[in-house]
């Protein structure tokens, strides 16, 4: 397997949004955060053999990060069309040596059906914005409806919200790490250009 560093590397060329739509929550995942969560998800074998599942896809990074580990099939949801063309040129710069099917569609609407061992992987909106309240939870049900394993990043005061939701619906967090995020201000609230937020990244059985 090769390095957390080396993979952090390769995502280094990974291109984020053009046009950041902010009730979307569209911000890239830094490429630091991504290597990290998918090489923990490789370490415990929820990467290699899998069906992985990225939902809310962006421009790519965590579905592209899981391309570069061996996976059986990788799937790269968004809504929004935009930033799945620049996820397509992504994939070409970062040459995975497994493809991704990049899929328009509503991840709160359950749109796929994936069968075999299921891993998702993704950071949702955080549910911040006006109109986009409770995202996260949307998403969640999706990820107890189609996977077996999930890793997600939330905010960091979401541990008992993550917790109760995943026993409500049979399922366990076992792993849990904190970390922290850059966001722009647009998504944040604050006064300066960019604002540190700690999150927390959960790894949830179902
Ligand atoms: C915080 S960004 C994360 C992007 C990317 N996964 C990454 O890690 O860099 C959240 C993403 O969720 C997408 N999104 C928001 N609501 C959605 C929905 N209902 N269905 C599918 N994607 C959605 C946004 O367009 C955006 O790309």
């Amino acid at each position: 397997m090769a390095t957390k560093s080396a993979l952090t590397q390769q995502l280094g060329v990974v291109a984020g949004f053009d046009d950041p739509r902010v009730d979307l929550e569209q911000y890239r995942t830094p490429p630091e955060l991504a290597a990290h969560l998918v090489h923990t998800a490789d370490l415990q074998g929820d990467i290699e053999g899998r069906t992985v599942v990225d939902l809310g896809c962006g421009t790519g990074m965590l579905a592209l990060a899981a391309a570069l580990r061996g996976p059986e099939t990788v799937v790269g949801l968004d809504i929004d069309p935009a930033p799945l063309s620049t996820a397509r040129e992504n994939e070409r710069r970062v040459a995975t040596s497994s493809s991704v099917a990049w899929v328009r569609g509503d991840a709160t609407a359950a749109p796929l059906c994936p069968s075999g061992p299921t891993t998702v992987i993704m950071n949702p909106p955080f549910g911040a914005q006006t109109g986009n309240e409770h995202a996260d939870r949307a998403f969640l049900s999706t990820t107890a409806d189609i996977a077996d394993v999930s890793y997600s990043i939330h905010n960091a005061d979401s541990v008992d919200f993550v917790e109760s939701f995943a026993a409500d619906e049979g399922g366990e967090v076992t792993h849990a790490f904190a970390a922290e995020f850059e966001l722009p201000r647009a998504f944040d609230h604050h006064d300066s250009d960019r604002e540190e937020i700690d999150v927390e990244v959960f790894r949830i059985e179902w």
